[in-house]
């Protein structure tokens, strides 16, 4: 499996806070079954969380070599979890921010409250210059919560959804499961992701716990193309696959809730 949304990098924002630790995030997603990470810190504009790509970098042939000394196999690649700004286009352009493992495609954080006036005409504006936009975790965003029609525009437009696995497993409340499920359902989901932090909490495992769930809440092509099918296209370059919408899902969910 290939994890499109990783902390992974130590010392770089609220990922781990060291080296070995991240080593040993590494040895979970060994573990559970995952070939590919792509290493996303936060990037927010005029915060300490706007470290430079030759920081990331750096930090990951650091960590490759770590990983290599020890024979942990797994791929390492680069990326950033970019929050709304209205200066993103020119940095996305001026190649100064960095693109999921090197392509075509932005991971763009969903703020947790309100979103910015015109973060709208910044997604269209990057569209508009060749990248295709994955919206992180829009299920943590109260104002999609409140909006949910924002999300069918913004796909219409052709955007793209990454949920969390975890958001599947209740780690976020009630409001940010309850919005997962309803997005499966609607089929506007295109990719999951762990959103790893650590080895203890947000950790790369929740991906299987979530997908024991998924998997007698949703069909099998459906859980095919956001955990696998759909990453590897990221991967590769090719425009993602999207999922049937499935009303009978909201049955299966019940029905495995109370039973
Ligand atoms: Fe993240």
């Amino acid at each position: 499996m290939i994890d499109l949304h990783s902390h992974i990098l130590p010392e770089i924002d609220d990922g781990p806070e060291s080296l070995e630790k991240s080593t040993q995030m590494a040895e979970l997603y060994v573990k559970y079954g995952f070939t590919h990470v792509v290493a996303t810190p936060h990037w927010m504009s005029g915060t300490l969380w706007a470290v430079s790509k030759e920081t990331i970098f750096d930090s990951i042939t650091q960590l490759r070599h770590a990983l290599e000394s020890k024979s942990i196999n797994i791929n390492i690649l680069a990326g950033m979890e970019i929050a709304l700004d209205i200066g993103l286009v020119d940095l996305l352009v001026g190649k100064r921010l960095l693109t999921l493992a090197g392509g075509s495609y932005v991971l763009i954080e969903s703020p947790f409250q309100r979103l910015p006036l015109g973060w709208q005409q910044v997604i269209f504006q990057i569209m508009a210059k060749g990248f295709r936009v994955v919206l992180a975790h829009p299920e943590r965003c109260h104002h999609f919560y409140m909006e949910p029609d924002l999300l069918h525009s913004f796909i219409e437009a052709g955007g793209y959804l990454q949920a969390n696995y975890d958001s599947f497993l209740g780690h976020y409340g009630t409001e940010a499961t309850n919005t997962a499920f309803s997005l499966l359902e609607k089929g506007y989901l295109h990719l999951l992701a762990t959103d790893s932090h650590d080895t203890e909490y947000r950790h790369p495992g929740n991906a299987l716990k979530a997908l024991e769930i998924l998997n007698k809440t949703a069909d099998a092509e459906t859980v095919e193309i956001l955990t696998r099918i759909n990453p590897q296209r990221v991967i590769t370059g090719l425009p993602l696959k999207t999922t049937t919408p499935a009303i009978p899902l909201s049955k299966k969910r019940k029905k495995w809730w109370f039973f």
